[in-house]
Formats: structure tokens, sequence, C-alpha cells
């Protein structure tokens, strides 16, 4: 599909055809390709709790305002931004290290890494939700070139699903994300407001 056609296409779809599935090879295609999102240091600090369960899906449409969406949808993404993926010993950081690192650049990157996204409790936040939020969209745009539709939400109770799905502290969960089909015959509203150019450059200097 063409990439201005994906920008178009991809909406927050409220009604998904729960009869159509979500195969495992098309979502290994999604988050493989959505893996090609940049990332700070290429660190990847992102991880994955894939719903597919009834009963799971379930519980965490209780915990989400009850959306009918999330039992609706055959997947359901719990995205979890990891923020110690900064930190030396995190296995994703290592990995990331020994695939694409020389043993003496370590010093340099570890202490650059800890004093960038390491010194606040912000810090780590703004790290971790920063690029997951980019692979979420990335996840988004590689749905819809499949030709699937997704929905995103922070509209949950997040220590909820915290507690409800065992998710430890070292994730924060900046959303949800239903992946499926759209309902046959439903409306989908026009495209809502945008901003215009001239109302998002605060500054040309
Ligand atoms: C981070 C994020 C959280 C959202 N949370 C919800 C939500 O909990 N419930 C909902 O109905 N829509 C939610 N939305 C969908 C937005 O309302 C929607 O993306 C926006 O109105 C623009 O519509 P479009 O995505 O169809 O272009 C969320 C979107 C984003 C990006």
């Amino acid at each position: 599909m063409e990439f201005k056609e994906i920008l178009t296409n991809r909406r927050a779809i409220n009604f998904f055809d729960p009869a159509q599935n979500v195969t495992e090879d098309q979502l290994r295609e999604i988050i493989q390709n959505a893996a090609k999102a940049p990332s700070s240091f290429n660190l990847q600090p992102w991880k994955l709790i894939v719903l597919r369960d009834a009963s799971k899906k379930a519980e965490l449409q209780k915990l989400a305002f009850d959306q009918p969406k999330v039992s609706e949808a055959p997947v359901v993404l719990i995205m979890l931004a990891d923020r110690e993926g900064w930190k030396e010993g995190n296995t994703t950081l290592e990995a990331n290290f020994s695939n694409s690192m020389q043993p003496e650049q370590r010093d340099w990157f570890i202490s650059t890494t800890s004093a960038l996204y390491g010194g606040s409790e912000a810090a780590s936040q703004a790290f971790a939700n920063k690029n997951t939020g980019l692979f979420a969209m990335s996840i988004m745009y590689a749905a819809s070139d499949l030709g699937l539709h997704t929905h995103p939400m922070d509209g949950f109770d997040h220590e909820g699903v915290r507690k409800a799905f065992d998710i430890p502290e070292q994730y924060w969960i900046p959303m949800l994300l239903c992946v499926g089909h759209k309902k046959k015959d439903v409306k989908i509203h026009p495209k809502g407001w945008r901003q215009s150019y001239e109302e998002m450059v605060l500054n040309t200097l």
C-alpha cells in the first residue's frame, strides 16, 4: 500500500469483527516490521503482552472503562515501556550491546545512557514512553499495510492492569492496542480536525 494511503486509512476503529481472526503469521509480520522503528541508541525499550484469550480480554475490558472493542478485537496488545532499558544488565540493552558494539565502547555506552535516562524518574519514564510510542505507531501503520485495523487506548486503570496481568514495576503501560478487522457495514466518521501547518509551527527561526 502507498504510504500516503496508510496514513489516511489508519483510524482508531471502534467496532471490530470478532469472527475475523488475526493470524499468528500476520501478527508476527506486523510486529517484526514495526520493530524497524527508531529508538534511542537503538535500545528498543519495549515489550508486549499479546491477549487472544476471550476471558483475558474480558478481564482487561473491565479495567479499560468497559470499552467493548477490547473483547471484540481478536488481538489486544498491552504495550510495555521498559523504564530500565538504559541500565547495565538490562536484557535488551545487553543483547543490543553484544550484537552491535565493541567491548571498548561499553564504558562510554553505559555511562551515556545512564546519564541521559537514569538521572531521575521523569527521565526514565520519558525515555521508555517516547520510544514505545514510536513502536506503537509503527505497529498501527504496519497493521494498516496488511489491511488490518487498530485502536490505541489509554483509557484504562494503569495499576489495575499491572496487577491483573502481573506486570513488573520496571514497565509502564503507555497504551493498549486493539488489532483486528473492521466490522462490516460500520460507518466510520470522517477523519477528525487536525491542526494546520501554521497552527503547529510555533516559530520558524
Ligand atoms: C495514546 C492514545 C490513547 C487513546 N485512548 C483512547 C481510548 O481509551 N478510547 C478511545 O475510544 N479512543 C482512544 N484514542 C483514540 C483517539 O481518540 C483517536 O486516535 C483520535 O480521535 C483521532 O482519530 P483517528 O485515530 O481515527 O484519526 C486514543 C489515541 C491515542 C493515540
